[in-house]
């Protein structure tokens, strides 16, 4: 039987995709599943320091403004991804500086002057991004040789309490802004888990201002459920909103060249939806449900195939934005 209900419709908390502004513009069935389907949206790229600030001093809001104005005219909450981010996305003449007096100021001054602009625009931001360590649970601090190419590596050039300073810094440019710190693979790795919590629950004692945890959730159909659920669990009982911000299944976790989907695999990508949504649903307090967020609309535009050079198919809309079984696992976990 098809759905009698969208997402949206379906849902008690906000739903989101990320988006791209390219894509809303010039592609109709994808603006009409986002219209439809979602009552959140957060940009994919388009709100990055890379293509905020591509160079020192130049602020391009424009691609940012007009899919907020987009969201605006549609009603979407608007989520904002993100202030800091170690990685590639940090413009090049951002990751050149060494100097730790000019990396904050910058930093600083990057932060106030977009919290400004997108001030009462967003409801929230993302401020850092994938500061914590995989292994170690500590904060970052990877080696700066390959600056230029990828890592910008704030941890290692301003120290451990920068995320502190980087929320501080968020809430004096928007104060009504929800800031997040936002993270994947909690799921998997117990010690990130518990070093982002106790960041979380140490930042509330000291009073820096962080309202939420956004937890990508990039898994897959074999991530353990019992992972799942403790990554909601403990991140929910810091108090603070919990944010399902970037949602994909995977189903060809092990990037093999010969994947075809089958229907035990689209049946295996249902029950992990339906188990995400479902615990989601009933571990989450209702009011610190900020939403469950996917990263991508559909199948054919989703950002996995190009990052793992292999095929995948990890969204509930397939490439012709066809509802999968794995739309009906997200509407059944919702019930
Ligand atoms: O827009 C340009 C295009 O003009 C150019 O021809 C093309 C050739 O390389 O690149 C296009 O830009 C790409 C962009 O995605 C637009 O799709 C960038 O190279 C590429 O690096 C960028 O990748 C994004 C990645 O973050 C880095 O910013 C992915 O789309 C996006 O899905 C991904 O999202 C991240 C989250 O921010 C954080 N969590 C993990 C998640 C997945 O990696």
């Amino acid at each position: 039987d098809a759905p009698s209900q969208t997402l949206a419709e379906a849902a008690p908390f906000p739903i989101g995709f990320a988006v791209s502004p390219a894509s809303i513009k010039s592609n109709a069935p994808y603006r009409q599943t986002v219209i439809q389907e979602a009552t959140s949206i957060t940009a994919d790229v388009a709100m990055k320091p890379s293509r905020i600030s591509p160079q020192k001093g130049i602020y391009n809001v424009d691609v940012a403004d007009q899919l907020i104005e987009f969201a605006r005219s549609q009603k979407k909450r608007v989520h904002g991804h993100t202030l800091v981010w170690y990685i590639d996305t940090s413009p090049n003449w951002l990751k050149q500086i060494r100097d730790s007096t000019d990396l904050e100021s910058t930093l600083q001054t990057y932060i106030q002057t977009v919290g400004t602009h997108f001030k009462g625009k967003v409801a929230s931001w993302d401020v850092v991004n994938e500061a914590v360590d995989n292994n170690r649970g500590a904060i970052r601090k990877d080696s700066l040789n390959t600056v230029g190419k990828t890592l910008f590596n704030v941890g290692k050039i301003l120290g451990d309490d920068y995320v502190a300073r980087m929320f501080q810094y968020a809430h004096k440019a928007d104060p009504n802004a929800r800031l997040f710190y936002n993270d994947y693979g909690q799921e998997t790795r117990p010690a990130k888990l518990s070093a982002i919590v106790n960041m979380a629950n140490d930042f509330k004692r000291r009073g820096i201002p962080i309202h939420g945890l956004g937890l990508q959730m990039h898994i897959s159909i074999d991530t353990p459920n019992e992972g799942i659920e403790n990554a909601i669990r403990k991140s929910a009982e810091t108090g603070l909103l919990i944010h399902i911000s970037e949602l994909d299944i995977a189903m060809n976790p092990g990037k093999k060249k010969d994947f075809a989907e089958t229907p035990e695999l689209l049946e295996k990508q249902y029950q992990k939806y339906k188990f995400v949504v479902s615990t989601y649903k009933k571990i989450v307090p209702a009011s610190q449900q900020f939403g469950i967020t996917l990263w991508g609309v559909d199948d054919g535009t989703s950002w996995i195939p190009g990052f793992c050079q292999c095929l995948d198919a990890a969204l509930p809309f397939d490439a012709n934005f066809g509802k999968k079984r794995a739309y009906q696992g997200f509407l059944d976990g919702l019930k």
